[in-house]
């Protein structure tokens, strides 16, 4: 006898449906699985056979053939064992039940098994349910472990269990399944961050460009000595950053599914994130990779930060992988038969000592480098990666006074007020450009909407000249001024804000000026 059974895979973000044939005939005992299957498909056949039996069901020794179609597409993972255990328990007649064909239609089954009939989680089961639903499909039915995160998208019915036996008993009508209600997370959840601007003292200046970098989503280097607090400050940045839309949050939610690491029982991201890889970290981990490419450090960090301590401690050839994502927003991995696009559309933090001994520069401390050893270790930070970055700032060590200070300092829930104002003017003004913020301006845009007047020109002029700064610091100067003058409510770009922009260019000149 033949049955069809739905269930789904991943290609990158999207979700596809399968549809997964099980024939079994009379003839010698065979078990074969076809359609493109990867090794983790085939291991699937003893994982299936085995919580079968351990489920006190016989597993006939027949001929059995399951085929995956579509059959060109490369399915990976155990998320199959369910259906396939199903589709061979219809098809041998285990299961029986005269609504069954109608039932099958629009009910997808997805899932991993273990040797002793337990249904295990899986990944990638937000992006499941988004595409379950738009093809119209009235019910899932998965591990209980995964009936939160599936319980995020509503109009699916969740039905959950942790054995493969319930899931026959359900067929066969004897128990009900339970159901999952729908979540709320995005509005049930208050928003708490780890650390607050507050806890720094002093440092207004660094304070307010981190402020301008949120607000207009700029990229941004710190440098300065051992414990200028460069580590600190950086930390501190996902509090100020704007609020999260919805779409945003799920987008995000949808990479870390695909990643296998949301949790359990809170299994939707609702704040932007903050990746800080260590140094050692792996090209493909960073940019995404392996045998079916999972997202790498730069998507995990979509709509958020990408930290990057220690800069010039990464591999150069690492960091150069950087360019492409930073200017494209997404990254494509190619492999045989296939490539997988994921977004990327982070904000970039970096910090670094200004030289090897640390203390070049520093009002403290004597350095005791070379010139020679202070360009090398600032050469490691190539030119192209450096014009990628809008604001360039130096950290001095705050005084042993100010640290004794018991002023109160500013939280970042004021600061991020003001970098949410900042956030919704551009959200309005580029609306038609589907971009959010003045870092994504174009040159078409920058031209549009960050005209300045001559004595504007002026200033630039003589900043270019006294700076030595590069064409491409140009661009960077008149977006950061424009986050600037958002900041400050004015629809032009004044005086003021250009020459405060001009600060975060001074660094050029200083370590990578000839
Ligand atoms: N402005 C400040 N207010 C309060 N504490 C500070 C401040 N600056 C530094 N500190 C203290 O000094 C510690 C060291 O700072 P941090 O690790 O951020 O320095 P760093 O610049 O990253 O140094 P390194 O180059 O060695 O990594 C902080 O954990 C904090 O306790
Ligand atoms: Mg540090
Ligand atoms: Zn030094």
């Amino acid at each position: 006898m033949l049955s069809i059974v739905k269930s789904m895979a991943l290609n990158g973000l999207n979700g596809y449906l399968i549809s997964i044939q099980v024939d079994i005939s009379n003839g010698m005992p065979y078990f074969e699985i076809v359609g493109l299957p990867d090794t983790s498909v085939r291991e699937s056949k003893e994982r299936v056979k085995t919580a079968i039996k351990n489920s006190n069901i016989e597993f006939l020794s027949r001929r059995i053939v399951v085929n995956l179609a579509p059959a060109n597409t490369k399915k990976e993972g155990s998320s199959l064992d369910l259906p396939i255990a199903i589709g061979i328990l219809i098809a041998n007649g285990v299961i029986r039940n005269k609504h069954l064909e109608s039932f099958l239609k629009d009910t997808i089954f997805i899932g991993e098994l273990s040797l002793d009939g337990t249904i295990e989680s899986v990944s990638g089961i937000l992006p499941v349910c988004i595409e379950a639903k738009k093809l119209g499909i009235k019910r899932i039915i998965l591990s209980e472990k995964n009936a939160k995160e599936a319980s995020i998208i509503s109009g699916l019915d969740i039905l959950s269990t942790s054995k493969l036996s319930e899931v026959i008993e359900y067929l066969n009508g004897k128990i009900p399944l339970k159901k999952e209600k729908k979540s709320n997370f995005f509005i049930d959840n208050e928003i708490k961050y780890e650390f607050d601007f507050s806890d720094v003292k002093g440092q207004e200046n660094i304070k307010r460009a981190l402020e301008i970098a949120a607000a207009g989503g700029h990229n941004c280097l710190l440098i300065g000595s051992p414990g200028s607090g460069k580590t600190m400050l950086a930390r501190r940045l996902p509090s100020i950053l704007p609020d999260i839309e919805f779409e945003e949050s799920l987008e995000i939610t949808k990479i870390h599914s695909v990643a296998g690491l949301l949790s359990e029982q809170m299994p939707m991201i609702l704040k932007r994130p903050f990746r800080s890889p260590h140094h050692t970290i792996t090209p493909a981990s960073l940019i995404g990779g392996g045998k079916m490419p999972k997202p790498g450090e730069i998507s995990l960090a979509h709509y958020g930060v990408l930290f990057l301590d220690e800069l010039p401690e990464f591999k150069k050839n690492t960091l150069e992988l950087l360019r492409g994502p930073l200017e494209d927003r997404k990254v494509t991995i190619s492999r045989l038969n296939m490539a997988i696009t994921y977004p990327c559309n982070f904000m970039f933090i970096a910090s670094m000592n200004p030289c090897p001994c640390g203390y070049y520069n520093c009002k403290e401390k004597e350095c005791s480098c070379s010139q020679e050893q202070i360009k090398k270790y600032i050469n490691k930070i190539s030119g192209p990666l450096l014009d990628r970055i809008d604001i360039q700032i130096e950290v001095q060590s705050v005084e042993y006074q100010k640290l004794q200070n018991s002023r109160k300092e500013e939280t970042s829930e004021i600061i991020r007020k003001r970098v949410n104002h900042a956030r919704k003017i551009q959200i309005q003004r580029y609306e038609k450009y589907h971009i959010f913020s003045n870092s994504e301006l174009t040159p078409q845009l920058i031209e549009k909407y960050c005209n300045i007047d001559s004595k504007c020109k002026n200033i630039l002029e003589i900043a270019f000249e006294r700076l030595g700064l590069s064409a491409r610091a140009y661009s960077r100067i008149l977006k950061v001024a424009r986050t600037i003058a958002d900041l400050d409510n004015s629809s032009n770009i004044e005086t003021s804000h250009l020459a405060e922009a001009i600060q975060y260019r001074s660094l050029d000149r200083k370590y990578w000026g000839s």
